[in-house]
């Protein structure tokens, strides 16, 4: 399962990239707008840590516009990734660029169908957001499952990022179902490294240790 890291902060994503695991990055208007950074400035930051994919989000909601933002997204580098919402006028534009060999993430994706359309499309990616389908009620993770289930059931090959991620325990469902990448806070990848049975057995084998010395 690839690991990307969901932020725009420059610090957090140096400290994940030293870590020598992260395989990419996405960003969104509102982690660029929390940063208070002028967007492509960032974004060109971003990809001088980073060599792997970087998702850069347009704001336009329609084609022409959408295509205009983009072409200016890639001259950042060559990594860049267009990030495009799950709209009928996405859609398009996802067509528009995957045809001409740009790498596409269609988010803000909430069910199977905008999901297989996408794919039809041509995206590299597609995210759907778990944590946000928990928060009305609903299991954020039905939605990925189903989506793997209809990936594989016709072959497409646009990867599954899980997205909205916000605990441990949905990277741990992730990797059961078998989503392709899973994007996640910088906190939330220290916590996965993080178990309090490893601290309480390592400082017992520390304190062990300095007993014997005593006794030698
Ligand atoms: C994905 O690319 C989005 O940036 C992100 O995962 C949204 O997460 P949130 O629901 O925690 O804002």
């Amino acid at each position: 399962m690839e690991l990307y890291i969901d932020t725009a902060n420059i610090d957090d994503i140096r400290q994940a990239a030293e870590l020598g695991i992260l395989d990419g990055v996405t960003t969104n208007p509102s982690l660029i707008a929390k940063e208070g950074v002028d967007f492509h400035n960032r974004m060109a930051e971003i990809c001088e840590v980073v060599t792997g994919p970087v998702s850069a989000e347009v704001v336009s909601l329609e084609h022409d516009a959408m295509i205009a933002e983009a072409n200016e997204l890639l001259q950042i580098a060559n990594n860049i990734v267009i990030k495009l919402p799950s709209t009928v006028e996405g859609l398009k534009a996802c067509k528009t660029l995957s045809d001409r060999g740009v790498k596409v993430n269609m988010t803000l994706c909430f069910q199977p169908l905008q999901a297989m359309l996408v794919a039809k499309a041509g995206a590299f990616l597609v995210s759907p957001f778990i944590g946000r389908v928990d928060d009305t009620g609903a299991d954020g993770m039905d939605l990925i499952q189903q989506i793997r289930t209809v990936y594989d059931n016709f072959g497409f090959q646009t990867k599954v990022l899980a997205a909205s991620i916000r605990h441990p325990m949905h990277l741990v469902q992730c990797a059961l179902v078998g989503a392709d990448v899973v994007t996640v806070p910088y906190k939330v990848i220290k916590q996965m490294m993080h178990h309090p049975l490893t601290d309480k057995g390592l400082a017992a084998f520390l304190a062990d240790w300095e007993k014997q010395k005593a006794t030698v």
